[in-house]
Formats: C-alpha cells, structure tokens, sequence
C-alpha cells in the first residue's frame, strides 16, 4: 500500500476545485484505502483527497485513528458529500495535516445531516454530531478549498498564515 504525498499550506492546490466522483471502481476503492492508511500513519483523524492532491470528493474519517489496538478502529469513507441541514454551535480545538504544527479553536455547527454515497456508489444519509459533525464539517470544507484557519478571526487568520508561510519557506 503506497502511502500518499500530503500537501500541506500554502500550497495552491489546496485551493482547487474538486470534482464529483462518477465512477465506483477498484479504482476508486485503492484511493480510499491509500488515504485511510496515509492517514493512520500521519496521525489524523480525517482526511480528503485534495490533501493528496487528488481533486476528488473523497473524503475518510476514523475517530479512533489513534487507538493502539488497531481492531477498535472504525473507518468511514464518505464519497460526494453534501451538507443538507445544520445546527447548534460546537466549538473546538482542530489541526490539520495540511496546516504544520498550528491547531485553533473553530466554531462549527453541532448536528448535520449529510447525505453521500458510499464506496460501491449507493446513496446514504447520515445525521451527525459533536466529534463526527465537527470532523466532516472540517472535511467537506476541504473538498470546497477551505483550511479550518479560514475560519479565525481576520486579525488572527492574517498573522498565522504570514507566520505559516513563512515556515514554509524557510524549509523550501
Ligand atoms: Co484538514
């Protein structure tokens, strides 16, 4: 299984438009699979394929990523997701693979409900809330060229992602 190249800001294609997926293939499946495994191996609870480079609306969660007994992991892989409703406020702390060593508190809703299509193309419907919610909010937004620093306060936003780029430079 070949881990995949996560891209991390200010790197433009983060910015990119995704496209729908249209064919459910194996295909389609060895991307899922890639992301999940580059995820448990990075350490993340949710990734989308844009983070890979791939302009796709892909998205896979495991909140149980970091258990240690990888029996108790419970992966969910979420294709053309759409939100439909939203609710309440949660707010918290969130980092991202693809924002380095930076993690802020983001207000979210608290309950959504999405509906997608699952790996072999069937539609689905899913009310989430807390974590899950947060989680897919996070990830949906990425499929839309969204960071979660998007959301800060406009002052905070501009400092960080000056500081961000800046470290990024500094390693190029
Ligand atoms: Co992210």
């Amino acid at each position: 299984m070949a881990l995949l190249e996560i891209h991390t800001f200010p790197d433009s294609i983060l910015r990119q438009k995704t496209d729908p997926v249209t064919i459910f293939d194996q295909e389609l499946e060895k991307t899922a699979q890639s992301m999940l495994e580059t995820m448990y191996f990075s350490g993340g609870i949710g990734l989308a394929a844009i983070q890979a480079g791939i302009l796709k609306k892909i998205i896979v969660i495991d909140l149980k990523s970091g258990e240690e007994d990888t029996r108790l992991r419970e992966p969910h892989v979420f294709i053309n997701p759409e939100i439909l409703e939203a609710s309440g406020k949660a707010v918290s702390e969130e980092g991202c693979l693809s924002v380095i060593e930076f993690r802020a508190e983001v207000n979210r809703a608290k309950t959504i409900t999405i509906e997608y299509q699952d790996i072999t193309g069937n539609a689905q419907k899913l009310e989430a809330e807390d974590m899950m919610s947060i989680c897919l909010q996070h990830e949906i937004d990425h499929l839309n060229g969204i960071l979660f620093i998007d959301h800060l306060p406009l002052l905070k936003q501009k400092m960080v992602k000056k500081r961000l780029t800046k470290l990024a430079n500094d390693e190029a």
